[in-house]
């Protein structure tokens, strides 16, 4: 169905393996890190298959293995499902056998002492086989559908860990964009699901998490169908139930760190460290789906 041809490129220095897919007229469906929540996963393949979408028309935007206690079962089986899955910081990490998941996460702080805990039982859990399926995905993917011009990355085009949250102002998006060489960009990294529209008509797209939660104060996790539209590329959120009280307690069996066990049954992140204050500010309110879907970038002026 794809051109399968890879490319170099070079971006802010950095050697980026990009997979281009010609074009696509056809939906995706985008999904977020699986975090090694096998039980999302496995929602998520039966609610792909309720759209229509095979599992070859699945964009993973990394980040397969973090948090959750199935790390080496939810990575196979994104392998094995053949999704279009790019690599994440956890895969780069993953893939050299290094000491730390390479989050962007401050030093000390909870987020980072959390990662010491999760990325160790992600590492334990690792295969020669697993390594080096990460090693060879590719960091970006790029395709064009409706006469626009789609750029896949993990937290923005030059920087694997870059958080783009959506309370950044427009230059940044602009900025970022612009270095993608592209008219749409869809990414990941920071598990908060939204879709920007610039002024300028580009548009930036984070699907949300699908391994864990938004901090919106229910269990729910995200993804989102990209159809091509009238005029670009169009974009749907929704929110996906699934058995979360069995992700968490494999994690508590596991010896996972509690912080994340707790958030997959109340929403809400065990630490806010890495937030700007306006999503702070939305700690705890449910995501209301009319809403994401509607939005624009009024604001961006
Ligand atoms: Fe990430």
């Amino acid at each position: 169905m794809y051109a399968d041809t890879r490319e170099a490129t070079e971006i802010s220095g950095q050697m980026s393996s990009t997979l281009s897919l010609g074009h696509i007229d056809e939906p995706l469906l985008i999904c977020g890190g699986a975090y090694g929540n096998l039980e999302a996963l496995e929602a998520l393949i039966l609610r792909a298959s309720d759209h229509g979408i095979p599992t070859d028309r699945i964009i993973h935007t990394g980040d397969v293995i973090a948090y959750c206690a199935d790390a080496r079962a939810t990575a196979e089986r994104v392998r094995r499902l053949g999704l279009l899955s790019i690599r994440g910081n956890v895969e780069d990490q993953l893939a050299e056998d290094a000491e730390d998941c390479a989050c962007g996460f401050h030093e000390g702080s909870a987020c980072d002492v959390l990662a010491r805990s999760w990325y160790a039982h992600a590492r334990g859990q690792m295969t020669l086989e697993l390594s080096a399926w990460m090693a060879a995905l590719p960091r970006h993917l790029t395709f064009s559908m409706a006469g626009k011009r789609v750029r896949v990355v993990h937290g923005s085009p030059g920087l694997v860990n870059r958080f783009m949250w959506e309370s950044l102002p427009s230059a940044d998006y602009a900025g970022e964009i612009g270095q993608a060489c592209a008219d749409v960009v869809v990414a990941g990294h920071t598990g908060l699901p939204f879709t920007r529209t610039l002024p300028d008509g580009r548009v930036w797209h984070n699907s949300g998490g699908l391994g864990m939660v938004a901090n919106d104060g229910t269990p729910r996790v995200w993804y989102a169908l990209m159809s091509p539209g009238r005029s670009g590329p169009e974009f749907t959120h929704f929110a996906l139930d699934y058995d979360h009280a069995l992700a968490a307690s494999k994690m508590r069996k596991a010896g996972l760190p509690e912080g994340y066990a707790s958030a997959l049954e109340t929403g809400l992140w065990p630490s806010l460290d890495i937030l700007p204050e306006e999503e702070k500010s939305r700690t705890g309110q449910p995501i209301d789906l009319s809403e994401l879907n509607g939005q624009t970038d009024q604001a961006a002026a």
